[in-house]
């Protein structure tokens, strides 16, 4: 082959790859265009549904205006439509902007919001003309975070400027400040000599061996409310169980960021009247040391949201004064809880100290043989327990599903074989096993051959 004629193969190349890339770039550009659009009017709409006075922004109007100049979309009419411009960077002041979950906003829409029952917690997205498109700065003196493991026990206290929760929790040892970091020595409210020890001793207390909370497997993913800085996630890591963080952000300003800038896996969420985002039976394990929450409120309706996202068998462990204090108060708030857990069909597994770990059913046998009329009552049988996104929370119990009742359990395998094998709730929609198989079979033998086969264990 002669060089004139590689370079002009290369040429050829080059060009096709150009012309690709800017075929992709369009396609990402008008996409993002197009949902940007459907989004602003799902905004707006959902906004009207709250039934808010919303003011369209003649309020405060001299700083909004300054905002509103400072920055306006980066998108600019040309020739052919949109052409896209630099977007600027956003006010200092917006450094720890979350749209949807924006109190000013709250404040300045003048949402008619329940405080007691946390509706200005849950997330309110603001109207088009409220939305700002600019980079997030980050904070002054932010340094490239710290990499786990490390990070577990240390962050760089520039990264989130906040030190109003390592002064209020210094003596619940939950975080401190030293030098240009933030420790966490893993302590928490009740979990004083450290987070380790008290997985340990709820994994005793269940009778789990070895203290391992894992318990072979069987409990993989845990659902932690009220998790301040996350240090029950972070110490569960270690025994390859995953815990979701749940916290809002309240008084105890950004938890959810100390967690985050830490690498545990948490959101800013709260249980008020929507679900939480997940299907139900999707955690083994709940807990809650010392969240705060009124479990008794509304006929138990955030315990019955529990109870919905507990699979058969799930543990509820909750360590909080009522399960341990012998005043008058506490006693009455535990005869009242444990009616109600009872009448949920939950049982006592196990109560030591400050702890008491409940159990949910493993089928649908309890709320069968409950007395016609007992509250909470089972939800309608049209009710989907798995539908989420924007629905309200009910004070029901969500029964299980005919899979479920047959196999008296989930029937998941333990961890990590459960990462290949069928999960036996895909009957539920009408999916068989064998179908599952050929389709891992299929795609993974097409993508990476007899690798691909190894990998899923399918032989
Ligand atoms: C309960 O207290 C005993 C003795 O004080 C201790 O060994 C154990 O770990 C504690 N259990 C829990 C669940 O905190
Ligand atoms: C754990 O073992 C003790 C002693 O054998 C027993 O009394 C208790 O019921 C067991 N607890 C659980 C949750 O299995």
């Amino acid at each position: 082959m002669t060089r004139g004629r590689a370079d002009g193969v290369q040429k050829k190349r080059l060009i096709t790859f150009l012309c690709v890339v800017a075929i992709i770039l369009g396609i990402v550009y008008f996409y993002d265009g197009s949902s940007f659009g459907s989004q602003v009017h799902n905004g707006a709409s959902s906004l009207r549904k709250l039934g808010s006075s919303y003011l369209g922004g003649d309020d405060n109007s001299d700083s909004d205006s300054k905002d509103e100049a400072t920055f306006k979309f980066g998108l600019e009419d040309g020739e052919d439509g949109m052409v896209p411009r630099s977007y600027p960077v956003c006010d200092d002041r917006h450094s720890e902007l979350i749209p949807c979950l924006d109190r000013n906003l709250i404040y300045q829409l003048r949402l008619k919001l329940d405080l007691s029952l946390m509706e200005h917690y849950e997330r309110h997205c603001p109207p088009p003309e409220r939305r700002f498109n600019c980079l997030i700065p980050p904070p002054t003196g932010y340094k490239v975070p710290i990499k786990w493991p490390r990070s577990r026990d240390e962050v760089w206290k520039a990264n989130i400027p906040h030190n109003f929760l390592a002064k209020e929790k210094q003596d619940q040892n939950w975080m401190t400040e030293k030098g240009e970091k933030i420790i966490f020595p893993g302590g928490g409210t009740h979990f004083h000599y450290g987070a380790g020890k008290y997985i340990a001793s709820l994994a005793n207390m269940l009778n789990f061996s070895n203290d391992n909370l894992n318990n072979g497997g069987r409990i993989r993913t845990v659902l932690d409310v009220g998790c301040g800085v996350a240090s029950f996630g972070a110490y569960l890591l270690s025994s390859d169980i995953i815990a979701m963080s749940v916290a809002p952000n309240d008084v105890h300003q950004n938890q959810i960021q100390f967690a985050l800038e830490r690498g545990i896996p948490a959101y800013l969420g709260v249980l008020g009247t929507k679900r939480l985002p997940y299907p139900s039976r999707s955690f083994e394990l709940a807990h809650c040391s010392r969240c705060r929450i009124d479990w008794l409120q509304r006929d138990g309706i955030l315990l019955l949201e529990l109870d919905r996202l507990l699979r058969p068998g799930g543990y509820f462990a909750y360590s909080s004064p009522e399960a341990y204090a012998q005043d008058e108060e506490d006693l009455r708030i535990w005869r009242e809880m444990s009616a109600l857990v009872e009448r949920m069909c939950w049982k006592i597994a196990a109560k030591q100290n400050q702890t008491v770990i409940w159990v949910k059913p493993m089928t649908n046998d309890c709320y069968m043989e409950r007395e016609p009329g007992t509250q909470p009552p089972l939800c309608r049988s049209d009710d989907d327990p798995d539908a989420v996104y924007g629905v309200k929370m009910e004070a029901c119990i969500t029964p299980y599903s005919d899979q479920t009742q047959r196999t008296r359990g989930s029937g998941l395998a333990p961890w990590p074989s459960r990462l290949t094998s069928p999960p036996p709730r895909l009957t539920d929609f009408g999916h068989s096993i064998d179908m599952f198989e050929k389709d891992t079979f299929r795609i993974w033998y097409r993508r990476y051959g007899k690798e691909g086969l190894r990998i899923t264990g399918i032989s």
